[in-house]
C-alpha cells in the first residue's frame, strides 16, 4: 500500500502562495512540454487478460449508444424542447444545469455561468463565454473585463440597466473563443432568456458574440457600432442589436474605448426613443 504525503504546512503554504500569484498573473492551466495519449495509456491499462474476462468487459452497444456525445441537431433538438419549458429565468437556469449536450461542460469547467445583472432592465449584454474569474464564480463578467463593462455602463448614466450572458455557458479549456458547435447547442437557451428578458436592446460584445448571434462573417471592427435586427430562430422575436467590442480587448487595447464609448453612447440614445411595436 503507497502512503499519500501530505506536505509540510509551509510548503503548503509555499505552494499556495505560487499558485495564487500564477493565478494573478493570468496562467489558469499548465500544460507537459509534450502531449500525453492518455487514452492510449488507458486503453494499455485496460488490456484484457484473457478472452473470458476482455467479453464480460465489452459494454453492451446500449451502453455504448448511452454514453455517447449525441449529435449536434439532436443536441440542439434537446436544448430547445429544455428550454421552451423553462417559464422563468431560475427554470431556465436549472435546463441549462441539467443539460449535458455541450462539449464544454466535461472539460474541465466547474460549474453553469448563466446570468447576472438586472432581468427588468432594457439592455441584454451577450459575451462570448466565461473566462477564468467566472468560473470559480459562477457569474458573468465578474473579472477584470466585468469590472470595466460596469464602469462603463455606469459612466454612460446606465448602471443596473442590463442583463448579462453569454454565448455559452461553460468556460472553455485555456479560455479559447467558443467554436460554432458550442454556441449552437447552447443558443436555444440563449434565446429563451431573450424571450423571457424581452429587453429593448441587445448589445453583443465581442467578435465571437456578433458573429453567433447575426450570422455574421465579418470581423468585429465592421460590425461595431452598427445596428442590425436580431431575430430568434423561431423568427418569433425581434431585437435592435448592436455589436460592440468586447472590454477585454479595450483592457488590452485602450486607445479603442474611444469606438466602445461612442457605440454605447448610441445605445444610451437608442433607449431614450419610445419602442416602436410592430
Ligand atoms: N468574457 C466574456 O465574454 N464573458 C464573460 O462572462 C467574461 C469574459
Amino acid at each position: 500500500m503507497t502512503l499519500t504525503r501530505h506536505p509540510e504546512p509551509d510548503a503548503s503554504r509555499a505552494l499556495e502562495s505560487l499558485l495564487a500569484f500564477w493565478a494573478e498573473a493570468g496562467v489558469e492551466a499548465s500544460y507537459e512540454d509534450e502531449p500525453v495519449d492518455r487514452l492510449a495509456r488507458g486503453a494499455a491499462r485496460l488490456a484484457p487478460r484473457s478472452p473470458a474476462v476482455a467479453a464480460s468487459a465489452r459494454p453492451s452497444p446500449q451502453a455504448s449508444l448511452a454514453g455517447a456525445m449525441p449529435s449536434l441537431s439532436a443536441a440542439v433538438d434537446q436544448a430547445r424542447v429544455l428550454a421552451a419549458a423553462a417559464n422563468e429565468l431560475s427554470e431556465l437556469e436549472a435546463a441549462i444545469t441539467a443539460f449535458d449536450g455541450c462539449a464544454l461542460k466535461s472539460q474541465g469547467a466547474s460549474r453553469v455561468v448563466f446570468s447576472r445583472g438586472n432581468p427588468q432592465g432594457p439592455i441584454m449584454i451577450i459575451g462570448e463565454g466565461p473566462g477564468a474569474d467566472e468560473d470559480r464564480q459562477g457569474m458573468p463578467f465578474v473579472g477584470r473585463a466585468g469590472n470595466l463593462l460596469d464602469k462603463m455602463l455606469a459612466a454612460a448614466g446606465l448602471p443596473d440597466q442590463a442583463f448579462i450572458i453569454n454565448t455559452v455557458f461553460w468556460h472553455a479549456p485555456g479560455g479559447r473563443p467558443p467554436t460554432a458547435e458550442e454556441q449552437a447547442v447552447c443558443l436555444p437557451f440563449v434565446e429563451r432568456a431573450i424571450a423571457l428578458v424581452n429587453p429593448s436592446v441587445l448589445f453583443l460584445v465581442g467578435g465571437a458574440s456578433a458573429k453567433a448571434m447575426l450570422k455574421q462573417d465579418q470581423g468585429i471592427l465592421s460590425l461595431r457600432g452598427r445596428w442590425f435586427d436580431w431575430r430568434s430562430s423561431d423568427g418569433a422575436l425581434d431585437v435592435p442589436a448592436m455589436p460592440s467590442l468586447h472590454p477585454a480587448l479595450l483592457l488590452r487595447q485602450p486607445a479603442a474605448k474611444k469606438n466602445a464609448w461612442s457605440d454605447l453612447l448610441a445605445l444610451a440614445e437608442r433607449l431614450d426613443r419610445p419602442r416602436l411595436e410592430p
